[in-house]
């Protein structure tokens, strides 16, 4: 069920109470927390994972991007998980809002998988756990790609961990950065002669739309997620400057 979450409830702040929170629901905010104190408390929680730009990912606007499903465009970008192309991508990502949007849209989605995941036949879970998925994400968004490995899109341990990599972009528009006029829209999925998977990417949106937690991120809110369990979305937006922080960690 959609639903907006009560930003009012504050949690503690600090390692473990994230810790618990993101074992137990999958995502944590942590409201009015000023960014110096952001920076030493994800030390604690792992390693900062390198970005494209570095340690920290500016979410703004940025011109020139306007024809792409990207962090640094407005457009709305639908459900994913970071860096599906990495052996092991990061686990945890985190949003800071330096300044949310002041008009309707902007918001974050997440939406845990373990349910989806848990109601699936032995059937799907085979073939989520076999079907190769080549990965691959055009990183400067004007030459070909530069960035692609191929994965399952379910990669379970026998510790009962599991990794679900996911990327509407990839899927519809071909890559994980999409151009919104790509003319191959579909194209990538059609691909993947298996109409099970198909009908999975499908199963999964539905999914996902009728499940996703909203955010509206407020100034000085961190929001974290399990990168390995939890699938995210944007809402388009159209307020320039809006300008959010974007962490990972391994
Ligand atoms: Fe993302």
């Amino acid at each position: 069920m959609k639903h907006e979450v009560d930003l009012k409830k504050n949690g503690k702040l600090g390692k473990d109470f994230i810790l618990r929170e993101l074992a137990a629901k999958g995502h944590c905010l942590i409201e009015n927390i000023d960014l110096e104190k952001v920076r030493p408390l994800l030390k604690e929680l792992g390693e900062l994972f390198i970005q494209e730009a570095g340690q920290e990912h500016l979410v703004e606007y940025n011109a020139g991007y306007e024809e792409f499903r990207y962090s640094k465009s407005m457009n709305e970008i639908g459900p994913h998980s970071e860096y599906p192309y990495y052996d092991i991508p990061p686990k945890i990502q985190v949003l800071y809002a330096i300044k949310p949007s002041d008009c309707e849209g902007g918001q974050t989605y997440t939406c845990h998988t373990e349910r989806f995941i848990k109601n699936l036949s032995q059937g799907e879970l085979e073939m989520l756990s076999s079907i190769q998925i080549d990965f691959k994400a055009n990183t400067d968004l004007q030459n070909a790609p530069i960035r692609h490995k191929a994965f399952p899109v379910l990669t379970q341990s026998t510790n009962g961990s599991y990794i679900f990599r996911f990327s509407h972009n990839l899927f519809y528009y071909g890559d994980v950065n999409a151009n919104i006029h790509s003319e191959k829209k579909g194209d990538f999925l059609k691909s993947i002669k298996n109409q099970d998977f198909q009908l999975f990417v499908k199963k999964f949106l539905d999914y996902f739309e009728k499940n996703k937690q909203v955010w509206s991120i407020p100034k000085k809110g961190l929001l974290l997620w399990n990168n390995h369990k939890v699938v995210h979305a944007r809402a388009s937006y159209n307020d320039s400057t809006r300008k959010l922080l974007r962490f990972l960690l391994t």
